[in-house]
């Protein structure tokens, strides 16, 4: 599977100053990663562990108080390999919802009150290629429908529709020009089940029609569970596990993405779900070595002074983890002496 976003040892921090005090927030430490072309990959972890500002920066948004401190960030497209982080503002703009596109965390807000829906897909279309206003109406029309959203909707006002019908409108205006990349954060949170069902939905439905390559976000493993084709996890601004969703789901390895997956909640199983003792570290401050160690019931001493690297411990599973590398590294050995 051709990488169409590789990200290299990426340092992203919040630099603030308040009451004269200056405060260094290291929300992205180091990150490394590939993501595939034509795939749903899923960016894990709790509140606070770093997710949007990390989708800050591969979106090319990221503004004072952020600032990139290291590494790289690279769009592999077939006609243009692009530096995001070198790009001016022009650049950006035309790479944005043609190529690029981005459904925010709570995206009701994007959509105008005094417009009706077509005319707000109009407007959208229009700003960015040729065409008449029977036209965008006609490539609205088949495209909410491709969709499974019903025509009535092209009338509406915002304020009309559901809470559920507004957050997949808004999807389809991010995805109608048809980009090559779509970034999401937390499309789903703050929605009720039935309403996430829905927009999970849609979801699956513009992966399946566009093959477009999702980088999708949410802290809520259950929506992960339902979509992603690779998952990575994200602890305290670091990576810590990454591997198909099949493996994070069925065999995780590190002792953070272990608790991660204890306390969903599942269908058949009404014991009580265990919960993750204790809560992420803040970012200005992190503890040394591993940055879990804190919390994980495995720490031996190295944990608390040596950061743990990321290591392949399968092809496509990388893990950071001191006790899970020894022991992969002790299985190697007993199998070779
Ligand atoms: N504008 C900001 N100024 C300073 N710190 C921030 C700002 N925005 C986020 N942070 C801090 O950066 C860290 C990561 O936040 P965020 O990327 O929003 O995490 P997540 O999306 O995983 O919940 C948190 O410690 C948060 O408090
Ligand atoms: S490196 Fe140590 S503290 Fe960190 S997850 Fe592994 S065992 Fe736990
Ligand atoms: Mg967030």
């Amino acid at each position: 599977m051709p990488t169409i976003v590789e990200v290299k040892d990426l340092k992203a921090y919040y630099h603030t100053h308040a009451y004269g005090v200056q405060r260094t927030v290291k929300a992205v430490d180091g990150i490394t990663l590939n993501i595939p072309e034509g795939q749903v990959y899923g960016i894990a972890g709790e509140s606070g562990c770093g997710k949007s500002t990390l989708l800050k920066v591969l979106l090319g948004a990221h503004k004072p108080p952020l600032y990139v401190v290291d590494g790289s960030v690279r769009y592999l497209f077939d006609d243009a390999q692009i530096a995001t982080l070198s790009l001016d503002e022009n650049t950006l703009r035309e790479l944005r919802w043609k190529q690029v596109s981005y459904i925010p965390q709570g995206s009701m807000h994007v959509l105008n009150p005094v417009r009706r829906i077509e005319d707000i897909f109009h407007d959208f279309v229009a700003a960015h290629q040729q065409v008449s206003k029977a036209e965008s109406t006609q490539l609205t029309r088949t495209y909410l429908r491709e969709l499974g959203l019903p025509e009535k909707v092209m009338a509406a006002y915002p304020h009309q529709l559901s809470g559920g019908m507004r957050q997949r409108v808004t999807i389809a205006l991010a995805t109608i020009l048809s980009p090559k990349l779509i970034f999401a954060d937390e499309p789903t949170t703050a929605l009720d089940v039935i309403v996430q069902r829905g927009v999970i939905q849609i979801l699956k439905e513009i992966k399946r029609r566009e093959g477009s390559t999702f980088v999708l976000i949410t802290h809520d493993l259950g929506v992960h569970a339902n979509l992603a084709d690779r998952i990575a996890v994200l602890y305290a601004g670091k990576l810590v596990e990454e591997a198909d969703s099949r493996t994070i789901l069925k065999k995780p390895l590190h002792p953070y993405t272990k608790f991660l997956i204890q306390s969903l909640p599942r269908l058949d199983d009404r014991s009580t779900r265990v919960s993750i003792p204790g809560r992420p570290p803040a970012l200005d401050n992190p503890p040394d070595g591993c940055r879990f160690h804190p919390r994980c019931p495995l720490a031996v001493d190295k944990c608390r002074t040596v950061d743990p690297a990321m290591v392949a411990i399968q092809p496509g599973h990388r893990v950071a983890c001191h006790v899970v590398t020894e022991a992969t590294e002790e299985v190697r050995h007993a199998a070779t002496a």
